[in-house]
């Protein structure tokens, strides 16, 4: 399958009163065409930089891309003027915000605003465009779409206004969409309705998505490939199954372990100890190693390259470099491994 998106070596500082904070450091990755990546990672590890910086949305202010590619259909992202990314945002590559209220305008109707891009980039008459908006009001699940053109945001309720946000992306069929934690904001219920909206598109339009998300329980649901993130890097990535069931990286096992159990009689949620790095002043060796009772001396020392685990499956730590005593993941996680949402193993 070819690529549609490539990231390569890319390196992202912020500069702030204290100093230098180097948020993303040496972030590697493709989107293959139709296909859907979950970026998954705690809290300031690096996802939403990561995904605003393809969509060059990062504040011009204190954000600085250091050095870095971002290839989209060959073309380098990072060297276009504002002017050819206006082109390309919203049109190509469209992105979904967790909040659905902060993404739409209250004053606009809803159709009016799915109909913006089309006029802007497809430069659809307004009959054209109004025809599109009643289809893409059905494509994304909205009953009475005729009705529903005509009213405003706060006529819609939390997850009925998600599913606007969706029309909007999807108006001008993108290459890439990048949603940014869609659910979060949202009730348990609306989530899964929501979710089970974006596998349903994902048959239908033929567009490669970027999916963020804290819940490494959706992830077997939506995603094809699983990319995770520890402070500013990717530390492991490969297809759902390989991440899932043969997790390299001590910080995935930590994650798998911590997530929450459907199992009600579950013993209590496990959290990993300690904190994420200061990137004000990035460790020497790997990230992860203070908090990772598997580190090795190396790991305080020198940071791992990304070892080979399969053709689609890589991982950064130093368990998998030959010399490495062998270590099985703890049992708490092989048992999570069985539990998870998909699993028959
Ligand atoms: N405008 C900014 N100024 C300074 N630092 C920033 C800015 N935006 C992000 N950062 C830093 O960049 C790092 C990565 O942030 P990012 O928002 O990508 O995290 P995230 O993985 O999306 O987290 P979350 O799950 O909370 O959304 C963090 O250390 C954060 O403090
Ligand atoms: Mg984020």
């Amino acid at each position: 399958m070819s690529n549609i998106l490539e990231v390569k070596d890319l390196n992202i500082s912020f500069h702030t009163f204290a100093g230098e904070v180097q948020a993303i450091r040496g972030v590697n990755f493709d989107l293959k065409k139709g296909e859907t990546l979950a970026i998954v990672g705690e809290s300031g590890s690096g996802k939403s930089v990561t995904t605003k910086a393809i969509m060059r949305l990062l504040p011009p202010g204190n954000s600085e891309i250091k050095s870095g590619e971002i290839l989209f259909d060959g073309k380098d992202l990072t060297k276009l003027n504002d002017r050819q990314m206006q082109k390309i945002r919203g049109k190509d590559i469209s992105m979904i915000f967790q909040d659905p209220m902060t993404s739409l305008n209250p004053t606009m109707t809803v159709g009016k605003q799915i109909m913006e891009p089309l006029i802007k980039h497809q430069k659809l008459s307004k009959a054209e465009a109004q025809e599109r908006v009643i289809e893409l009001l059905k494509l994304v699940g909205i009953a009475n779409p005729e009705a529903r053109f005509k009213q405003y945001p706060h006529q819609f309720s939390g997850g009925m206004r998600q599913r606007v946000v969706i029309a909007i992306a999807l108006a001008c069929n993108p290459k890439v969409l990048i949603a940014d934690e869609p659910t979060t904001a949202l009730d348990v219920t609306i989530q899964a309705q929501i979710l089970e909206l974006m596998k349903d598109l994902q048959e239908k339009i033929d567009t490669s998505i970027i999916f963020i998300t804290h819940d490494l329980g959706v992830v077997a649901n939506v995603a094809d490939r699983v990319a995770v993130m520890y402070g500013g890097k990717i530390v492991e990535i490969g297809t759902v199954d390989e991440v899932f069931y043969n997790p390299q990286h001590p910080y995935t096992w930590g994650l798998i372990s911590s997530m929450p159990s459907l199992d009600a009689k579950d013993e209590d949620l496990y959290a990993i100890p300690g904190t994420p790095p200061n990137l004000l002043y990035p460790p020497k060796g790997d990230a992860f190693a203070p908090r990772n009772e598997y580190a090795m001396k190396i790991d305080l020392e020198q940071q791992p390259p990304m070892f080979k685990v399969s053709d689609s499956h890589y991982a950064a730590t130093w368990l998998l470099h030959p010399d490495a005593p062998k270590v099985e993941p703890p049992a708490a996680v092989k048992k999570r491994m069985k539990k998870l949402p998909g699993s028959n193993k």
